[in-house]
């Protein structure tokens, strides 16, 4: 079945950007082990994320946000519902596991660069491997592209040499050297204080001004999630479903201003009443901890 792709009005005003991957997620569920323990962590969720669109998922601890992630990626299967990206059927009734690929890229909250490999080796290493660039085009792509991040200073530096904020900087651009149409972050930028945090954002929304890569990302920071997000997306209580999207109408390019506005202040206030609502579900249903 073709997901009928709908033109966004992001894409109407600037067509030079391509389409990045339209995700649909139709009626999903994710029960883990039925046979034994038996946990339902994602339950008839459904969800469009349009190509392009930074879409930022919050909910209370343990609800199901990094299953559905991990569903998306093909790291689990599903157990019933269907998840496309553009018209390719990922995984669905008959083939619940999806295909890991370089056109879903993930970023996780524990970096993940090999520690013997400077950061452009680590960076030319995806498309390195995949046979996709030789060595020396590998290099000199990667090159290019930390240089396009700001990062020509320290390409040569090994992950331990350098701020672990450095370091997941090159992480996103190690994913986003594979050329991706979506990428999945979960929780990436969680122990880092606000300071380097904002810096981490910044890059991140300069990477995605120049790719528009569709982004998945998943934070318990709701700042976090108004600053960087099109749509933020408020799941339930586990099993997640989705309980509310706050629409974030805030122009791009966005800076640091934006924090201390009113408008910013009530989309927060509103994604929080939803967040807590659900918190205290999940609290009282004995789950792990508040968001
Ligand atoms: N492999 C597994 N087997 C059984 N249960 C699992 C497995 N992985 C996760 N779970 C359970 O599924 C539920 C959802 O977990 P998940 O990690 O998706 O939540 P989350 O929303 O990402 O939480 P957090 O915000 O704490 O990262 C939890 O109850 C978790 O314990
Ligand atoms: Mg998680």
């Amino acid at each position: 079945m073709a997901v009928k792709k709908k033109k966004t009005s992001r894409q109407k005003a600037s067509p030079a950007v391509r389409e990045r991957g339209t995700i649909s997620i139709r009626n999903v569920t994710k029960i883990y082990d039925p046979e034994g323990v038996n946990v339902m962590a994602v339950d008839n969720c459904s969800l469009e994320i349009e190509a392009g669109e930074v879409c930022m998922i919050v909910g209370p601890s343990g609800c199901g946000k990094t299953t559905l992630l991990n569903v998306i990626a093909g790291f689990h299967s599903l157990t019933s519902g269907e998840i496309y990206l553009d018209d390719e059927l990922l995984c669905g009734p008959d083939k619940p596991l999806a295909n890991q690929g370089a056109d879903r890229m993930v970023v996780f909250q524990n970096g993940a660069l090999f520690p013997w490999k400077s950061l452009l080796d680590n960076v030319a290493y995806g498309p390195m491997v995949q046979g996709i660039l030789s060595k020396s085009d590998a290099r000199d792509k990667a090159r290019d592209m930390l240089a396009e991040a700001g990062m020509i200073d320290v390409a040569d530096k090994f992950p331990g040499e350098v701020s672990s904020g450095m370091a997941r900087r090159a992480e996103i651009v190690r994913a986003l050297i594979n050329d991706p149409k979506v990428l999945l972050l979960d929780e990436p930028y969680r122990a880092m204080d606000a300071l380097t945090k904002s810096i981490m954002h910044e890059a991140l929304l300069a990477m995605y001004d120049r790719t528009k890569v569709t982004i998945f990302f998943i934070t318990h920071d709701l700042e976090e999630a108004i600053f960087l997000g099109d749509r933020v997306v408020v799941m339930t209580t586990r099993p997640a479903r989705t309980k509310k999207i706050v629409s974030v109408k805030i122009p791009r390019p966005r800076d640091y201003k934006l924090l201390s506005s009113e408008q910013f202040r009530l989309l927060v206030e509103e994604t929080k009443d939803a967040v807590h609502e659900e918190a205290i579900k999940a609290f009282e249903a004995g789950e792990r901890e508040l968001a």
